[in-house]
């Protein structure tokens, strides 16, 4: 479900149970008001987010903004200060972890060492007797989805990285949460492999149709899978949208230095900008943006070639100005002389997107 249709349509078809609600999200997550300080500091400075029902969102942000503490109070392991969770319209905010319709999944997996694959997913059933013929059921069903029945009787030190992480996934899916919490779920994982779990755990979101928050500080990460991203800055979420409109209108200059890649356009660079600017403004572009084409408006020399595979990056210089531009095919020699047009650029004042577009 996207943003548009849930700020359209505040849910008018909920059932009038409990609360009278603000709940736009259909059943799914809501965060009011999210705060903690800790060691004299707001970590979290008010969370305000809705995740609607089977969506995937992700909080987007650097290392430190807040994003741990945040999921950690929306799980239910650390108290809030202030503010509300809300889960399928019920608030949970005082409610411990094991009462509350969510699993999270821990950076660190967390698997108990001295069990197997099955014993560490159908822990949490367990302490929730469930009974025995039931637990084995949904722990096959967990493992099934996670493509590791053949590793039901391994101790997760005899298997991979990849696979400890998707016995992490499992051991959470096998209690049926109606929200799943995963932190920072690739971040242990070698390149190749984070692509393909990040495609699973996608995958198998999607199949359930599980409400997920996924804690991430990979942009790259965050846009593949995300329906939404919420991005966040020192406690606070700056931003959120689909990855699309994240990508193509970041509301911040913070956000639009950390998705993607972004230049300053300055000096003789700015001759090439049609969109009004007065002073004070900031002008960014983005490289694919930076078109070398013999009629552009300003004449720059390519300074820099740095190969990155299907496409090049440039580095031109007009005087002492500086853009950086992608361009796929044989790209041009150090030293040659082009013409330069700017497509679509990001114009901020006070740090604030006031233009986008061509
Ligand atoms: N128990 C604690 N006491 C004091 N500061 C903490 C504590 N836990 C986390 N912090 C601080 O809160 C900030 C946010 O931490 P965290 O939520 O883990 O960030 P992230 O997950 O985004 O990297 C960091 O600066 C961290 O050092
Ligand atoms: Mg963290």
């Amino acid at each position: 479900m996207s943003d548009a249709t849930l700020l359209a349509d505040p849910a008018p078809s909920l059932p009038a149970v409990g609360r009278p609600t603000d709940d736009r999200t259909g059943g799914g997550l809501a965060l009011r008001g999210l705060t903690k300080s800790l060691g004299g500091r707001d970590v979290v400075a008010g969370i305000d987010l809705d995740v609607a029902k089977g969506e995937l969102v992700s909080l987007l942000g650097p290392s430190g903004c807040g994003k741990t503490t945040t999921l950690r109070m929306v799980a239910g392991f650390l108290p809030v200060d202030a503010g509300t969770v809300t889960m399928g319209g019920a608030d949970v905010t005082d409610l411990g972890p094991e009462r509350r319709p969510s699993a999270m999944v821990f950076q660190n997996y967390a698997l108990w060492p001295h069990m197997t694959v099955t014993q560490n997913v159908a822990f949490p059933l367990r302490t929730r007797r469930v009974s025995k013929a039931e637990t084995r059921r949904r722990v096959h069903e967990a493992l099934e989805l996670v493509g590791l029945t053949h590793h039901a009787t391994s101790k997760p030190t005899a298997i991979s990285g990849g696979e400890q992480q998707r016995v992490a996934l499992a051991r959470a899916i096998v209690q049926e949460p109606d929200v799943l919490l995963l932190d920072e779920p690739l971040s242990n994982l070698d390149a190749k492999l984070r692509v393909s779990v990040r495609d699973e755990i996608r995958r198998i979101q999607q199949r359930l149709g599980i409400t997920t928050v996924i804690v991430t500080h990979d942009q790259d990460e965050a846009l593949s899978v995300s329906d939404r991203i919420a991005v966040m800055h020192d406690g606070r979420i700056e931003q959120v949208a689909s990855p699309t409109d994240l990508y193509a209108r970041p509301s911040t200059r913070f956000v639009a230095s950390f998705i993607g890649a972004t230049s300053r356009v300055a000096g003789a660079f700015l001759a090439g900008v049609v969109a009004p600017s007065t002073d004070g403004d900031e002008v960014l572009v983005r490289p694919e943006e930076v078109v070398l084409t013999d009629d552009g408006p300003v004449r720059a020399t390519v300074s820099r070639v740095l190969m990155r595979g299907h496409f090049a990056e440039l580095v031109l210089h007009a005087g002492d100005a500086e853009l950086r531009a992608f361009v796929t095919g044989p790209p041009p020699a150090v030293g040659t002389e082009t013409g330069v047009r700017l497509g679509a650029v990001l114009v901020y004042r006070d740090g604030v997107l006031v233009e986008a577009g061509r």
